[in-house]
């Protein structure tokens, strides 16, 4: 989730027999609701249909209101960030206030509150946080106090990224994976946490060890998360030589220079480091990444067919929606530029899909089936976004449903347009 990020309705009777939703008694009734302590073998193995609700856009025009709860089993309320004291986390950038009223609402619609604790600006301090015994012990009682606060069913772990660089200015430790391991043991044996569905968010390869290299076994995180949710996201953007997929679904099929990694490509890294697939939660992007494309780079020459991974202006980056950041001095101190980033629904308000979801008069349009992405293209303006649409949702679903993934989780809730995406990534994952 880089910079902070980051319709047709399916029938309702389809929806109802979703084993992704809410409707579905056998899903709800191992939720947290249930008091029933749980061992570890004992956890529960039901799908997630999930999204992650951004507090920020919660008085940006996407309220608490407007969530589709009875669509999901689990919502994050992001972010919690960490804090240079080991006893403290931070609503202050996320509307905090509102986390009580979410807890109660999700519940009220009997799905899991979760706290979703970092984040792209708010992993900072978690190598310090882990580093030491002491200070393990003294983060699993800030984590519980926050759980029990708030009364939250789980807690995900948002950590970009151990003994890795993510934002530029984050604490790295060479043990952070090892030391993070070693909390996680730690909050597991709390009996507060015992009873929570733990997660954590991750990067499309597995964490990496003391050498900087990702772990050939994850099994140790395995027994003590539930789950992981993949940030298949971001893959290509402004940072890369060319436009290409925001989130790839398969890559393996590409050349090899566009090997970026994928959903595939990450499943097959985790599972291959011992994380089982009903333990993978599919990470999936309401909003695409914009490029600025000469017509003599996007057009195969004497044609209007949008071509595959043109060249684009770096210097030129669109702005993208009222949600992405025109550029500002982030965390670390450091001026980013603007962000180009589109949900979904700004896609329809600017014009370049219609209600339907579809391309727009005017406006080109390409999809890529190994990547399963759709392109769009305004030649006057030169914005060509690679995005996510129902047809690519429906392809993701069917890879959950396939691969036996646990299931997928969306960033964010309020990046939709009239559930499009979300219902459409229900249904194939059902079926
Ligand atoms: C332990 O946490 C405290 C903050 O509460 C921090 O000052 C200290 O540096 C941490 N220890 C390590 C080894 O990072
Ligand atoms: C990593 O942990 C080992 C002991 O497990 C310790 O000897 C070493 O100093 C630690 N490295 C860092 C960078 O803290
Ligand atoms: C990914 O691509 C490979 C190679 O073309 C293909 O065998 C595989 O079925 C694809 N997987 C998915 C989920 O599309
Ligand atoms: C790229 O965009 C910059 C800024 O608008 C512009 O000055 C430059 O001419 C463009 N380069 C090309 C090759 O179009
Ligand atoms: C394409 O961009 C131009 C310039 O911003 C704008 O006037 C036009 O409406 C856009 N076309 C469509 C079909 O949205």
């Amino acid at each position: 989730m880089l910079s902070t990020l980051v319709l047709p309705l399916v029938a309702l009777s389809a929806v109802s027999a979703s084993p992704f939703t809410a409707h579905s008694n056998a899903a709800r009734s191992v939720f947290a609701h249930s008091n029933t302590a749980r061992s570890i073998a004992a956890r529960s193995t039901a799908p997630v249909a999930a999204a992650w609700f951004a507090g920020w856009h919660a008085t940006d025009g996407f309220p608490l209101s407007s969530i589709s709860w009875e669509k999901y089993n689990t919502l994050y309320y992001s972010f919690a960030e960490t804090t240079q004291s080991v006893t403290s986390l931070s609503l202050a950038g996320s509307n905090g206030d509102l986390l009580p009223q979410f807890v109660s609402e999700a519940h009220a619609h009997g799905v899991e509150a979760h706290i979703a604790l970092g984040g792209w600006t708010g992993g900072i301090w978690f190598s310090s946080n882990v580093a030491t015994a002491e200070n393990r012990t003294a983060f699993v009682q800030t984590v519980t106090d926050f759980v029990t606060q708030y009364d939250l069913d789980g807690v995900q772990f948002d950590w970009e990224y151990p003994n890795h660089q993510g934002i530029g200015c984050n604490v790295i430790n060479a043990n952070d994976t090892a030391n993070f391991l070693a909390f996680l043991q730690e909050l597991r044996q709390n009996p507060i946490a015992e009873k929570l569905t733990l997660s954590a968010a991750v990067s499309l390869t597995p964490f990496v060890d003391a050498a900087g290299n990702p772990s050939a076994d994850v099994s140790g995180f395995a027994k003590v998360l539930d789950y992981i949710a993949l940030m298949n996201y971001d893959v290509w953007g402004s940072w890369s030589s060319n436009v290409g997929p925001n989130s790839p679904l398969n890559d393996t099929c590409a050349a090899s220079a566009q090997q970026q990694g994928s959903a595939v490509f990450a499943v097959k890294a985790w599972t291959d480091a011992g994380m089982p697939a009903n333990q993978i939660v599919l990470g999936v992007p309401t909003y695409g990444h914009s490029f600025s494309v000469a017509p003599s780079a996007a057009f195969a020459s004497g044609e209007k067919e949008l071509v595959a991974y043109p060249s684009f202006n770096a210097s030129n980056q669109p702005l993208g929606d009222t949600w992405a950041s025109a550029g500002a001095v982030d965390v670390c101190g450091v001026f980013e530029g603007p962000g180009g980033t589109y949900n979904f629904w700004s896609l329809i308000d600017d014009g370049f899909l219609t209600n339907e979801g579809k391309a727009a008069p005017g406006i080109y349009y390409r999809y890529d089936s190994c990547s399963q992405t759709p392109y769009v293209y305004n030649e006057t303006s030169q914005v060509m976004i690679s995005f996510d649409n129902a047809e690519s949702y429906a392809a993701k679903g069917s890879y959950v449903k396939n691969a036996g993934l646990r299931g997928f989780s969306m960033w964010e809730a309020g990046g939709d347009y009239n559930n499009m995406l979300l219902d459409s990534i229900i249904e194939a994952a059902e079926c």
